[in-house]
């Protein structure tokens, strides 16, 4: 068992490797998540990203026997990976389903309308992004994919070799902040059909300049990373998970949300700082600011890997976790 403490980003923790259950993916920041996140070892609590579940076992052992966790994850193959878990403990069960649905997941698995604690490990998986037939990663070939949720939407492919040069552009400048943007989708259209990861690699990085070689980071980099998050909805998925997320912790309930990049990250900042700070005032009003209730409270500042970690684990450098909690 744990007690539940306010972690700061310059506070030792403890650190040992832990892996998930096909002992794939190593979970990150998991002493500072499981810290932050159970004060209830009876509670209920809900992983909203179960990946291959490395988290979610760090929570299951850590709770007590009467406790519950439920699981979502909008991958299949992260679905079946759960079941061996759900098999051997009646604690837990797994949810097909994407995190914008939390708030009806939860309300049909569970009778209490509210819980202790939410985790939100967003991104993708060191599974989805190793196997090439998933078509994530621009340093193996594969077919040129990118869905979370094979089951349904379009794949990059589909989407890349019909939509119109401009929505491109957009989508790798907005999503990707690419410099590049109108350039590469302009190849793009040109060279389409395009049917792998490497096709995809390869337009992009026959545009960018050769006098600056060696990268530190592919060309592609920003391009795949655009696609991915344009294809899988991320944006909108990370706005309503949020919203409804918080909007189901009991009062003194956390959520504990880990990104893997700046967007991500600055979009949990601002949604959790709206959530602890009093609005703006016009001057002339008789009310103070600091007396408008809020509805929740920062649980430290942003919390990233130290050294121990990233030895172990280098994708976890662009780790963030933050932590908010409910209090009204
Ligand atoms: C970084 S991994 C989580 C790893 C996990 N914490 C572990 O320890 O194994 C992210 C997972 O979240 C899932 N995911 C991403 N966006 C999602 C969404 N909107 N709804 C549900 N699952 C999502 C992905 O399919 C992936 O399996």
């Amino acid at each position: 068992m744990t007690s539940r403490v306010d972690v700061q980003p310059d506070q030792p923790v403890k650190q040992t490797r832990h892996r998930g259950v096909a002992g794939e993916h190593i979970p990150v920041l998991l002493h500072e998540t499981m810290g932050a996140l159970i004060g209830n070892p009876s509670g209920v609590y809900v992983d909203a990203t179960f990946g291959r579940g490395g988290h979610c076992k760090a929570l299951l052992e850590q709770l007590a026997a009467d406790a519950r966790v439920i699981a979502l994850d909008r991958d299949p193959s992260a679905v079946a990976a759960a079941k061996a878990l759900s098999a051997g403990d009646t604690r837990f069960n797994i949810v097909h389903n994407s995190f914008s649905q939390i708030g009806a997941v939860l309300e049909a698995e569970l009778t209490t309308a509210s819980v202790d604690g939410i985790l939100m490990d967003i991104g993708v998986s060191s599974p989805q992004l190793d196997d090439p037939a998933r078509g994530f990663s621009f340093r193996t070939e594969g077919p040129l994919d990118m869905r979370m949720d094979p089951t349904c939407g379009p794949s990059a492919a589909e989407w890349l070799n019909t939509a119109a040069e401009a929505d491109i552009a957009e989508v790798l400048f907005v999503h990707g902040e690419e410099r590049h943007a109108r350039r590469i989708a302009r190849e793009i259209v040109a060279q389409r059909p395009l049917h792998t990861t490497t096709e995809l690699a390869d337009v992009v990085a026959s545009l960018a300049p050769t006098r600056k070689a060696p990268y530190k980071k592919h060309p592609a980099t920003k391009t795949f990373q655009a696609v991915r998050i344009y294809i899988n909805g991320e944006n909108e998925e990370l706005a309503s998970g949020l919203e409804q997320s918080f909007g189901c912790l009991k009062l003194g309930g956390r959520l504990a949300v880990i990104s893997f990049h700046s967007l991500e990250d600055r979009h949990v900042k601002q949604t959790f700082r709206a959530w602890s700070q009093p609005p703006a005032l016009p001057r002339n009003l008789p009310i103070r600011a600091d007396k408008i209730a809020v509805k929740g409270r920062l649980v430290g500042g942003a919390i990233k890997a130290q050294a121990k970690e990233l030895t172990l684990n280098p994708r976890a450098r662009s780790a963030v976790l933050r932590v908010i909690e409910r209090v009204a």
